[in-house]
């Protein structure tokens, strides 16, 4: 499973980056107003932090507006991706993007019925919103593991990307059920990295090294 970052915060893009753990990024409008900057300035900055896909997301509700910004997010770099809602309206501008040869990622996912109309349309990635199924007690991961499995049986190319990740948990799952990527949350990635035994055992080591040869 790929690692993206979800946000639209450059330093910590470029953090996560420098860590090369890194392969795309996803932003949506609510992650580029929390950083009060302008949309096409972020993703040129980001463009040149990330050479992989890095998800914009269109804010017109009809499918005509969606293909006239989605052609426009397209042209701003290879590597992006037109961010689309699981709308009536998004499928059918998917499937006019898809046409164009611009890749695209249909977001707000919550079910298989949903997810199987956007792989139809030809959407390059789905995005299923793990948290916040399971804000409302909906088991998240076990629809990106349904998802998974009718993908493989119908052979969709579309790749799922495990999204509204919150916890530690849920990373995992979302790597054990089979989504092709998650994207991670700055807090959530930073977490990944700690485990107490870990700390524990580097104290130990630490220590022992002293005890025996002095300090270094
Ligand atoms: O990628 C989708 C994600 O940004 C949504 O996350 O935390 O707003 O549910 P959240």
């Amino acid at each position: 499973m790929k690692l993206f970052i979800d946000t639209a915060n450059v330093e910590h893009i470029r953090e996560m980056a420098d860590l090369g753990i890194i392969s795309g990024v996803t932003t949506n409008p609510t992650l580029i107003a929390r950083e009060g900057r302008d949309f096409n300035k972020v993703i040129k900055e980001i463009t040149g932090i990330i050479d992989g896909p890095i998800s914009g997301e269109v804010i017109s509700l009809d499918a005509e507006g969606m293909v006239d910004e989605g052609i426009e997010i397209a042209k701003m770099h290879k590597n992006m991706i037109v961010k689309i809602p699981m709308t009536e309206q998004g499928i059918k501008a998917t499937k006019k993007l898809t046409r164009l040869g611009i890749k695209t990622n249909v977001t707000l996912v919550f079910s298989v019925n949903q997810a199987l109309l956007a792989a139809t349309a030809g959407a390059t990635y789905i995005s299923p919103f793990v948290g916040r199924l399971e804000d409302t007690l909906h088991d998240g991961i076990q629809v990106v593991s349904d998802i998974r499995n009718m993908f493989d049986i119908y052979g969709f190319k579309t790749q799922i990307i495990s999204a509204s990740i919150r916890t530690l948990k849920q990373l995992a799952d979302s790597a054990l059920v089979g989504a092709h990527i998650a994207t991670v949350p700055y807090a959530v990635l930073k977490k990944s990295f700690t485990h107490p035994l870990t700390d524990k055992g580097i104290e130990t080591f630490m220590s022992d090294w002293e005890e025996a040869f002095g300090k270094k």
